[in-house]
């Protein structure tokens, strides 16, 4: 071979990879009871070809879009309720070798009836480290028998600067990444400060443009239930019988100057829900002590986050808030009515129950009413922004905090089980282990107030 021929194939073998590296996905978006969109992207332009059956490799449609294009989107529609389906990409007539038997789902349950159903949430991950890495091997071998409906993500999903690049190299990829769960687990996002960082903060809605933005789909429209926001910023949707709200706490706009389109939308979309559990993220904690310390006088986004929005959170009596941008795991007792720095925090007035809620240990569950005069009161404030890479300086000692876990061995994620009045949390470290558990039981007859032992109720 002369030197010539053996430079033009160096080049056409460096240019393929190159192509071939930039291929991802398939991921799914969006959910609801009869449909859900399936996304994904080619090293070229192609046709967008996509097979759909109830048994693996057994088709009854084959869904050809014959623009060519690289970024993917497939809807089905039409769909059965509650009802698993597989789907594989085509190429000429044929599903690819690599794409048999691997893409599946379930559609959403058809009422908000209390089916039993699991949710995972992983914070601050897209880093292509090997603690990264073990964080998704512990969920895998957790999940193995019992799985998991859907995936939130507390932001900070691809770092440094959430560059399409680092999302292609950090999250959908094999190795470090969650290309062998992104098939079958539909995703909910929230963005963070490192996904904002080729995001403008600045203007309203239609100004935030980014890779954030561009690769990920949410519910604009309400379309598994909640009030439409009409917006990628911020969103929410249901679940079996719990109601999920996704904030945007990186925004200049809503959170540190006057706009109130989200906080509007927020009490309008709090007010027309009816669900028994409401569970609430956004990137930046409340609360914290960990990596980032919410006293601080430059954490603005933090301090806005507890002053303008969790007094409504409280007010209508959500459960749970989930965050992470902090890089340890921490966990509150059930609190209400404590919006200032932590040395404000008065125990005897804003715990509503002390108990450390791991009934696994013999502890009294976390209990709420739906009706009555004690009508959803208190939440539980849980951090865990460790789905990447721990902080290396262990810190610790927000008053409100039941637990916490920091430093190299905190790596992990959280895992919710609903089971009809009963959501159980459970942290999950990344040497497969369980580094917290709590119960929260939310009765729906007030009756049976008097009947239980409750904790410091
Ligand atoms: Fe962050």
């Amino acid at each position: 071979m002369s030197k010539k021929s053996i430079l033009f194939f160096l080049l056409f073998s460096i240019v393929s990879f190159s192509y071939c590296i930039n291929a991802f996905g398939p991921y799914l978006q969006c959910p609801t009871r009869t449909s859900i969109r399936v996304l994904w992207k080619t090293d070229l332009p192609t046709e967008s070809i996509i097979a759909l059956g109830k048994e693996p490799n057994k088709w009854d449609s084959i869904y050809t879009f014959s623009s060519k294009k690289m970024y993917h989107k497939v809807e089905f529609v039409g769909l059965e309720p509650n009802t698993k389906y597989y789907y594989a990409q085509m190429e000429n007539g044929k599903v690819l070798p690599n794409k048999q038997g691997e893409g599946y789902f379930t559609t959403l349950p058809l009422e908000a009836k209390p089916i039993p159903f699991r949710v995972w949430c992983l914070g601050d991950f897209g880093k292509a480290t090997e603690q990264q890495r073990a964080v998704r091997l512990s969920f895998e071998a957790y999940n193995k028998d019992n799985p998991t409906n859907f995936w939130i993500w507390l932001g900070d999903n691809a770092y440094n600067t959430g560059k399409e690049i680092e999302y292609q190299e950090k999250v959908f990829s094999s190795f470090y990444g969650y290309d062998s769960i992104m098939k079958f687990l539909p995703f909910m996002p929230c963005p963070g400060n490192h996904d904002y960082g080729s995001v403008s903060r600045w203007g309203g809605p239609k100004k935030h443009k980014g890779p954030y933005f561009k690769l990920f789909d949410v519910y604009q429209k309400g379309e598994a239930g909640g009030v439409a926001s009409g917006t990628e910023l911020y969103y929410s949707y249901n679940y079996g019988n719990a109601h999920f709200i996704s904030l945007n706490s990186e925004v200049w706009a809503y959170n540190i100057f006057g706009n109130t389109a989200m906080k509007d939308w927020l009490i309008n979309d709090l007010k027309n829900n009816h669900q028994l559990f409401t569970i609430v993220y956004f990137h930046r904690p409340p609360y914290s002590k960990g990596s980032h310390d919410s006293d601080t006088f430059w954490e603005i986004f933090t301090k806005a986050m507890r002053k303008r929005f969790v007094p409504i959170l409280e007010e209508y009596g959500v459960d749970l808030v989930l965050c992470g941008h902090t890089h340890v795991y921490e966990r509150s007792f059930l609190i209400k009515g404590h919006y200032g720095h932590s040395n404000t925090f008065d125990a005897k007035k804003h715990i509503i129950s002390s108990s450390f809620g791991n009934t696994s240990k013999g502890d009294l569950p976390y209990v709420k009413f739906a009706n009555g005069k004690n009508a959803n009161k208190g939440t539980i404030y849980l951090n865990c922004g460790v789905g990447g890479r721990p902080y290396d300086t262990p810190r610790f000692g927000h008053p409100i905090m039941a637990v916490e876990a920091a430093g190299s061995t905190s790596l992990g994620s959280v895992i919710l089980d609903f089971n009809g009045e009963k959501l159980v949390t459970k942290y999950l470290k990344g040497d497969g282990s369980i580094g917290d558990e709590f119960t929260i039981i939310k009765y729906t007859k007030t009756g049976q107030q008097k009947k239980k032992k409750v904790a410091n109720l």
